[in-house]
């Protein structure tokens, strides 16, 4: 059922368009540049981005790689986990996540979630723990850190390395510090609709072990070093030149759409304060970049329809727990096992957020929502 707001306007959950017009300028001619120069494959802006990457998140290196997926993936060829290894990670993420485990050879073995942030529960990784575990990824879920303190504390007393999974969460911090910087390794994603989006496909790898970092660009150019010289097998994994133009250019205003992000959130919790819903809960020890912002509700379906006839668009992040996915269902794992996680996948709706939002665009969701909760009271 729709309410007048459907016919005057249509809030996306996100317009790249609005992004792209207000920077217009910058990023054309930083894609001229390169035009000009064809230098596509490792130009200078690769190494550029790097070091300005490295900088924004207080890392002494970066390696630009083709994709958060294959930052993934070359993050845990660059620590040596394969055959037989066991990965621990949580079941509420997006599938890259566990794809990029199996790809290497190893298992993943999966941690329930916290139900007020989403993100994996410290305590019941040490309970997964075995002889065969060799690293855990915490994932920064919706653009907040998972607690990473007892992490770091439960990898350093097995002995086991950490991979922060930052795809979703450039530009948040843990008690003052940047996502990806207190692992072993933190992998980014650039998908065109992450927080730091570019025009295609990108990621980068951040760490501080020059090692790693070796490594790393060895395996991101076929594992060849010299060139054609092969000691590891490796991917064709770069960062393309056009998307670090570009990204250069992003990370400039990085700071200031994550904080923009943090206002439409903010009113959106104000607004929405008394509603039988539940709102994002920040812990006062993160500073949340809301790449998404997730409310949780019972009646999730039916509030998506209504929304959906209202003309807003809203999506779930993640509507299959993933240690439900058909193709894992080797590893054994059956509906009840994850209970928190399961039932986070049936409650939890993502609304429009985005830094160009407007208040009115807001006030229209705000306006659909609460139409809902008091008609189905
Ligand atoms: C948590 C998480 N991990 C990994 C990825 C993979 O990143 P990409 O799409 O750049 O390969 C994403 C991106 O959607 C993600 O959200």
């Amino acid at each position: 059922m729709g309410s007048a707001v459907s016919e005057k306007t249509r809030v996306p959950l996100i317009d790249l368009k609005r992004q792209y017009h207000s920077i217009k300028e910058e990023i054309n001619s930083a894609i001229q540049d390169v035009l000009e120069s064809q230098a596509f494959i490792l130009g200078p802006q690769v190494k550029e981005f790097e070091g300005l990457f490295a900088s924004y998140c207080n890392t002494k290196y970066a390696i630009g790689v083709s994709s958060g997926t294959d930052a993934l993936l070359l993050a845990l060829k660059s620590l040596g986990v394969g055959d037989g290894d066991e990965v621990i990670t949580t079941p509420f993420t997006f599938f890259a996540t566990i794809e990029s485990i199996c790809n290497v050879g190893a298992k993943p073995v999966f941690a329930d979630i916290d139900p007020e942030t989403y993100n994996i529960r410290p305590d019941l990784i040490e309970k997964s723990i075995t002889k065969k575990t060799k690293a855990i990824i915490p994932v920064h879920l919706y653009g907040q850190c998972a607690d990473m303190e007892p992490i770091l504390e439960i990898a350093k007393k097995h002995d086991l390395r950490v991979i922060e999974d930052s795809a979703q969460s450039v530009g948040a911090e843990y008690r003052g510090k940047k996502a990806g910087s207190m692992g072993d390794l933190g992998c980014f994603s650039f998908f065109p609709s992450k927080n730091l989006g570019g025009m295609g496909d990108g990621g980068m790898v951040t760490c501080n072990s020059e090692k790693l970092e070796e490594v790393i660009h060895m395996l991101r150019i076929h594992g060849g070093k010299p060139k054609n010289y092969h000691a590891a097998l490796g991917i064709n994994g770069r960062l393309d030149t056009i998307q670090a133009s570009i990204l250069i250019k992003k990370l400039g205003h990085l700071d200031d759409w994550c904080d923009k992000r943090r206002q439409k959130a903010s009113y959106y919790t104000e607004k929405m304060k008394g509603f039988d819903l539940v709102t994002p809960k920040v812990m006062d020890f993160n500073k949340h970049a809301f790449h998404l912002y997730v409310i949780r509700v019972k009646e999730r379906d039916r509030l998506m329809e209504h929304l959906k006839a209202d003309n807003i668009d809203c999506a779930v992040y993640y509507p299959v727990p993933q240690h439900l996915q058909e193709c894992l269902a080797d590893l054994g794992y059956k509906e009840g096992d994850l209970p928190e996680t399961e039932m986070a996948a049936k409650e939890t709706l993502a609304l429009p957020v985005f830094p160009e939002i407007t208040e009115e665009e807001q006030d229209c969701v705000i306006e659909s929502v609460k139409n809902f909760l008091s008609a189905s009271k």
